[in-house]
């Protein structure tokens, strides 16, 4: 492997991961991150366990000149775009910010990537972008449509990816939608550290586990679903990182644009999740019912077969798995990356 790969928003949950896989296969990685969600710890530890330096930059996209400069003095060769704020409430409060940081960013990305001739990008949407399905399993090929401004923006890159790919065939392009990714690396050194409250189901309930939080509030058990509650396809985090691997590995196989979905291709209802958690931690968490939360799908889980087909992956860990190392990194790091 003779260039590196630029991870952009490398040192946040899932460009950690992502950083410490690609690290142990071998590629040389270089990240560059805002911190603005994220903790340069996580790629000191990244580092510790693979044994390996991870060069970084502390960069926001938007500084196009900056960006330049980092990817001149880097051989890089592939780029995974990371970078992006994702919390569905704030979007709707700030969508200029969302639309600012997110598209504005990759703009930028883009624009220094023509300028110096890389032409290959993963990048990172999400299962937002399906809307409310009209069916499940869901493919690749089902009708797009989010449901709010942060949605908005990962649909709005990946038509801005496509439209670049036609402009100029010697793109290669992959956008991962993501369904829900959670757990940790088995060592409970890196994992998930959401600043202020938690926004999803796992790591609120892991913060409850370790007395950060008195409740999970589950919202609304009246769904049209086996036990009430909303069903969601998790998906370890560790899997999801391999599956950046895999695009990376693939991607001069794979001209143009497309997306691929990452999910394990089964559904888990938020009681199901709460039960794992707590065979996990080895004692019931404490928990009520709520209102329905506004703007929540029923039910969402991929058919992963375009990820078996054209990126050779298929995720293979299950519930228990995510929750047990998810617990491992929270029992381990009360506080995150902040703990003393
Ligand atoms: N949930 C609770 N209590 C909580 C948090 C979540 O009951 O405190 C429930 C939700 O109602 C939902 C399930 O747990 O049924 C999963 O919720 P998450 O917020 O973890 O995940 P979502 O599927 O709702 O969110 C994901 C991504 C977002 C994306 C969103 C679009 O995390 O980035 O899908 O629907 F925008």
């Amino acid at each position: 492997m003779s260039g590196a790969v630029l991870l952009t928003g490398g040192a946040g949950y899932i460009g950690s991961h992502t950083c410490l896989v690609l690290l142990e296969a071998g590629h040389d990685v270089v990240v560059v991150d805002d911190l603005s969600n994220a903790s340069e710890e996580s790629l000191r530890r990244v580092a510790e366990l693979t044994g390996r330096p991870v060069a970084f930059h502390q960069v926001d996209l938007r500084d196009t000149e900056a960006l330049d400069a980092v990817v001149a003095e880097h051989p890089i060769e592939s780029v995974v775009h990371f970078a992006g704020l994702k919390a569905v409430g704030e979007s709707v409060e700030q969508p200029l910010r969302y639309y600012d940081v997110n598209v504005g960013g990759t703009v930028s990305l883009l624009d220094v990537l023509q300028r110096r001739g890389i032409r290959r990008l993963v990048f990172s949407s999400s299962a937002t972008v399906y809307g409310e399905p009209e069916t499940v399993p869901i493919d690749e090929a089902a009708p797009v449509g989010a449901t709010n401004p942060y949605g908005r923006t990962k649909l709005v890159i990946e038509q801005i990816l496509a439209d670049v790919a036609v402009a100029d065939p010697a793109w290669h392009m992959v956008a991962l939608r993501y369904f829900n990714p959670v757990g940790a690396h088995p060592s409970g050194r890196i994992g998930e550290d959401p600043r202020g409250i938690p926004n999803n189901l796992m790591p609120f309930v892991m913060q409850v586990a370790v007395g950060r939080r008195d409740e999970l509030v589950v919202f609304g058990d009246d769904y049209p679903t086996p036990d009430g509650t909303c069903v969601r396809d998790y998906i370890h985090v560790m899997d999801l990182a391999e599956g950046h691997r895999a695009a990376l590995d693939r991607l001069d196989d794979l001209p143009g644009y497309r997306p691929v979905n990452l999910g394990t291709g089964s559904g888990s209802t938020v009681l199901e999740v709460v039960a794992a958690a707590s065979r996990a931690v080895g004692r019931r968490l404490p928990r009520r019912v709520g209102d329905r939360r506004a703007g929540d799908v029923v039910a969402s889980f991929a058919d992963p077969s375009r990820a078996q087909q054209v990126l050779g992956w298929q995720a293979g860990r299950g519930l228990d798995e995510m929750c047990a190392d998810a617990w491992r990194w929270q029992s381990n790091n009360p506080q995150g990356y902040a703990t003393p």
